[in-house]
């Protein structure tokens, strides 16, 4: 059995959704274009878990299938119910995986009352779980991410939470220890408990398989009602290895999103690309790149003689309670902290080797946001750090 298009996308996330819209807006033919997902519904945005995309229905989706081969030679995909689709063009949007407490040497991950979030069908589970022990105890491991989004809904749930994780703060890839504080003290006004500097050995389970508590590495034992895990992902390279060239755990990527076969492009978490800002080859595992290198790469395959290098400013935000930030750059280099710290505005600036090279924004308004883009984009000279934390957000504003 075997089918062949000019396009085919590998994946169903964030990232094959936004190059399908890409290839439609351009005006892609009826049978040209495949999707192979081995989630059993359309691409969606991930972030909110529930928005569809609206794809055109002449848009041939292998959804609920698993591609378990690659012949990148050859130019095939063999999936797991044995059909092989060939392809001129291929996208790879396989995303990332979530790391699972037995890579840390943790068994026991299988348990109803243990929840992963990635994908829909996660997000469906953790919320049954949720809405079976509410006034429970739930501990969230992790404190990046999944942790701080998931314990901040629990707590809306009624739910107690205590969070466990290796770091002195939160957030520890991408906050400093003052940023950090600000959100741990409202999440602890708000009832959330947190054991850093340790992780999970073992759970205990009762004779239905339920987790009914864990022992911690610092010797304490928590009963609980539910678990969810955050402890980060990996990118799915797998079925690649061997045929591309990888860096940083993804695929490696040039300035238009091509991997080192021409006719193989990569986007999304699991590619690694050119960041020329920071004149280096980066992995990003956010929606912004995502969606953008994605469409980056149909506009280098449909037109490659107008497409110039992707110039990308990395992006992140969160939303929790009712806090909103915005970080764009790098946090690399000296932070300086301004604004104010007892209310709700409040940032930080990255410096490094004399040049803005991040900003941070928590309750910003939109000209505040589009400010410090601007001015991360720039890369301005800074001399006088302190006189740069009195200005805060003028400096940006002004730059
Ligand atoms: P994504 O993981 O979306 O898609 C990968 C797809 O490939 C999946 O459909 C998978 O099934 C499929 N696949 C993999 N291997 C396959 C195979 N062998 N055969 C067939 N199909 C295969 N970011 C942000 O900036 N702001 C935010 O607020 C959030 N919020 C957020 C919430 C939650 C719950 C998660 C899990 C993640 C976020 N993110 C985020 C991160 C963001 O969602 C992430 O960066 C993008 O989903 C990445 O898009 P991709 O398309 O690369 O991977
Ligand atoms: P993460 O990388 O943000 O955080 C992982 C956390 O795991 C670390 O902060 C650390 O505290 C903890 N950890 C690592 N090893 C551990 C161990 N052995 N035991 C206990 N804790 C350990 O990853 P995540 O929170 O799992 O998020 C998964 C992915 O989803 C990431 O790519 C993230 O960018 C993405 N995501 C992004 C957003 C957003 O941008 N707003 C929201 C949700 C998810």
């Amino acid at each position: 059995m075997g089918r062949a298009f000019v396009y085919v996308i590998l994946g169903g996330g964030v990232a094959a959704g936004y190059a399908a819209v890409e290839f439609a807006k351009r005006g892609v033919s009826h049978g040209e274009l495949c999707i192979i997902s081995e989630e059993p519904v359309a691409p969606y945005e991930r972030p909110a878990l529930s928005k569809g995309f609206l794809l055109p229905e002449w848009i041939e989706l292998v959804l609920g299938t698993r591609v378990k081969s690659a012949d990148v030679r050859r130019r095939k995909l063999l999936t797991a119910t044995g059909e092989t689709i060939s392809y001129k063009f291929l996208i790879i949007a396989t995303g990332a995986r979530a790391l699972k407490l037995e890579e840390f040497g943790v068994s026991g991950s299988e348990a109803e009352n243990v929840c992963y979030l990635r994908d829909l069908a996660d997000a469906n589970s953790l919320v049954n779980v949720m809405q079976s022990c509410s006034g429970g105890n739930a501990i969230v491991i992790g404190g990046g991410y999944i942790g701080m989004e998931c314990a901040a809904s629990l707590v809306i749930n009624k739910i107690n939470v205590t969070m466990v994780f290796p770091e002195a703060h939160c957030m520890a890839r991408l906050f400093t220890p003052k940023i950090a504080s600000y959100y741990e003290d409202y999440y602890q006004s708000k009832g959330v408990k947190f054991i850093k500097g340790t992780v999970l050995s073992s759970f205990e389970f009762d004779s239905s398989g339920k987790v009914t508590a864990v022992n911690l590495r610092d010797g304490s034992r928590l009963p609980v009602d539910m678990v969810v895990v955050g402890i980060g992902i990996r990118p799915n390279t797998s079925l690649f290895e061997g045929q591309l060239t990888l860096e940083k755990g993804g695929i490696k990527v040039n300035g238009k999103l091509q991997t080192s076969n021409n006719s193989i492009y990569a986007v999304g978490d699991v590619a690694a690309f050119p960041v020329k800002l920071f004149g280096e080859t980066r992995r990003l595992e956010h929606v912004d790149a995502a969606r953008k290198s994605a469409k980056h790469a149909v506009a280098a395959i449909l037109e490659p003689e107008k497409t110039g290098e992707f110039d990308y400013l990395p992006f992140f935000y969160s939303r929790v309670f009712a806090f909103s930030w915005q970080f764009y750059g790098d946090n690399a280099g000296e932070a300086v902290h301004f604004g104010d710290y007892s209310g709700s505005t409040f940032g930080a600036y990255w410096i490094s080797k004399g040049h803005l090279v991040g900003s941070f924004l928590e309750g910003g308004t939109k000209e505040e946001y589009e400010a410090i883009t601007n001015a991360t984009r720039l890369k301005p000279a800074v001399e006088d750090l302190a006189e740069l934390g009195r200005q805060g957000l003028n400096f940006a504003l002004t730059v």
